[in-house]
């Protein structure tokens, strides 16, 4: 399903719009500016898919792109911890983000997006405290691992690995990424045919 196109289905803003819960549903959450539109690009082969920026804030609603041939979404967030934000706004896009993340039956798995350059900051804690109460799946996938040398990069693998042992439902596997680089994109791609399939 990640070998043809994949399509804009509708963006939400408040948990009253979302979508019929139906077929397999992955997330991709994390602080603003990780990575998470750049990403979504990168595994459906489709630059323009979702809107990414260098500028924090980008994305602001729920985007839900559907898949060619499965019944299968994926769904770009909201970044959250953009502190230059309006306190309004940034409360808005947390609320909606924890919501939809504790509140959707259909809702699989989480991808979970740290900064390779960053690792896992105060916000992301408080993220996995939520999916670990509310039972929901999430898989740590480190982004622009470009950014950083290799042995910086084995360490905050196995620094992560520890930190996720102590947690209910965090998933053991961690993917090291690079968007820009196409680094772990198809082992990323190959979890969630898989995930998709089961
Ligand atoms: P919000 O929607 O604002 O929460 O951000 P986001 O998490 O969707 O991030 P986005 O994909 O918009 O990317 C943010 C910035 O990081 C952009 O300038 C991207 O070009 C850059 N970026 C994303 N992935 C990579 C990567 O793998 N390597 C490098 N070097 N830069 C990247
Ligand atoms: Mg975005």
């Amino acid at each position: 399903m990640f070998a043809r196109a994949w399509d804009f289905l509708t963006s939400v803003t408040d948990m009253s719009n979302l979508p019929d819960a139906a077929g397999t549903e992955i997330a991709f959450a994390g602080r603003s500016n990780v990575g998470k539109s750049s990403l979504i690009n990168a595994l459906t082969g489709r630059k323009g898919l979702a809107r990414t920026s260098s500028t924090p804030g980008r994305t602001q609603m729920l985007n839900f792109f559907i898949a060619p041939d499965t019944p299968l979404t994926i769904v770009d967030m909201p970044g959250y911890g953009y502190a230059q934000a309006p306190k309004e706004l940034v409360e808005a896009w947390t609320q909606l983000v924890f919501s939809y993340l504790r509140g959707r039956p259909n809702l699989r798995r989480v991808i979970l997006l740290i900064d390779s350059r960053h690792g896992i900051k105060k916000n992301d804690l408080e993220a996995m405290d939520l999916l670990d109460k509310a039972a929901v799946v999430y898989q740590v996938v480190l982004t622009k691992s470009d950014k950083i040398k290799p042995t910086q990069l084995a360490r905050l693998i196995s620094d992560t690995q520890a930190l996720l042992a102590k947690r209910i439902a965090a998933h053991p596997l961690i993917v090291a990424t690079s968007s820009e680089k196409n680094l772990g994109i198809d082992e990323l791609r190959a979890e969630l045919c898989l995930l998709a399939n089961q």
